[in-house]
């Protein structure tokens, strides 16, 4: 069974993050969301994958992932030329699949449970497809499933007004080869792309069985600020760990799991864990509250942070209040003192004086 990862697309709801980074390489607890996805495929034995790349943002993702030996895989790289959409990235790919049977796995998609079980379901299986599924509050901003008392999918809705179930999609699927014919028979969607989706429902409409397991663990698409922000806090929350590796002085209190790289000096400050600070940071005079994330060789002088991802080469300094934020690469914040609550998303390279 081979592995297609999606890491091409616009990330449009990102912007302006992902004016000049990958949508798949912001961190969550400090990992690229994409290294989560190529695990998970690795852990399920599943070490022939190809991944899927745009013009813009190819080469970050490949600087990152390399030849994927530190992942026990090996990668193929396909270029999208544009993004046509999830089926669309599948037609790109046929060369590399062949005939073989694959896992799909949006490389913006975080699950909380291994995909080894349901790998194992759909080899054993004789489905053309298998999704997974997820219980959703708000299915109208979902593709949604409805299922028969065997599993079975019966039809598929995107982003449905009036939801016929509460069964979203995830971005995980298992394929075999007949997703192509049913790709080929699919035409562009009313926003000009092809339709993993429509073409699901065409393997449904031509008499195929497509089967399904629904998810009881987390499953956040990191699409949005709010979704990023939820995934870090989630897996911090599940994952995170304790291990100081830096130098915390005698005027610091480390409470909850606190894990602070190598390098890392702490000045007089209070870390409320969950949080995680990366190597080479020095953090004086302030508080980081929970569910924060700090990447590498970032600076925070005199400021109380909490439920923020801030990424490497940061310098915040005075900011009395920040919560809620997302801070792209090498972003300067110099506050005054002011005590209203900050929300911030900022691009890399940003500058703001307040
Ligand atoms: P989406 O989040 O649906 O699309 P997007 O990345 O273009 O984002 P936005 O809607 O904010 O503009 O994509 C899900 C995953 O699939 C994501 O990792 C990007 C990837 N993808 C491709 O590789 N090719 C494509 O043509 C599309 C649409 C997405």
């Amino acid at each position: 069974m081979k592995g297609l990862v999606l890491s091409g697309g616009r990330g449009t709801r990102l912007r302006p993050i992902t004016h000049t980074a990958a949508k798949q390489l912001i961190p969550v607890a400090n990992k690229p969301i994409l290294f989560f996805v190529l695990e998970n495929l690795a852990a399920a034995g599943i070490s022939d994958i190809g991944i899927v790349i745009s013009p813009e943002t190819g080469d970050a993702i490949k600087d990152a992932v390399g030849d994927g030996s530190a992942f026990g895989v090996a990668i193929t790289w396909i270029l999208q030329d544009r993004p046509g959409g999830l089926a669309h990235a599948v037609s790109v790919a046929g060369d590399f699949l062949g005939d073989s049977p694959f896992v799909m796995y949006l490389g913006d998609n975080l699950i909380g449970t291994r995909i080894t079980p349901f790998v194992e379901d759909f080899q054993r299986g004789s489905a053309a497809a298998m999704i997974l599924l997820k219980e959703v509050d708000n299915p109208t901003a979902f593709g949604i499933a409805t299922v028969d008392d065997r599993g079975h999918i019966t039809r598929l809705v995107e982003k449905p007004k009036d939801p016929p179930s509460n069964l979203a999609l995830v971005g995980v699927y298992f394929f075999t080869s007949r997703i192509h014919e049913a790709i080929e028979a699919i035409v562009p969607s009313a926003r000009g792309e092809l339709e993993i989706t429509d073409a699901i429902q065409q393997l449904l409409d031509d008499g195929a069985k497509v089967d399904s397991r629904i998810i009881g663990e987390w499953w956040l698409d990191t699409g949005k600020k709010d979704d990023l922000l939820a995934a870090n806090t989630t897996v911090l929350q599940d994952w995170g760990e304790s291990s100081v590796r830096g130098d915390v002085d005698a005027a610091s209190e480390l409470t909850g799991r606190v894990d602070v790289g190598a390098g890392t000096t702490i000045r007089n400050s209070r870390i409320e864990g969950p949080v995680i600070i990366g190597p080479d940071c020095t953090i004086t005079d302030s508080t980081i509250g929970p569910f924060t994330s700090i990447g590498r060789g970032t600076k925070i002088t005199a400021s109380n942070l909490r439920h923020a991802v801030i990424l490497d080469g940061c310098r915040v300094e005075h900011i009395d209040d920040m919560r809620d934020s997302l801070i792209g690469q090498n972003v300067v914040i110099e506050g005054a003192g002011t005590d209203k609550a900050l929300r911030l998303t900022l691009g890399d390279d940003s500058h703001v004086q307040l």
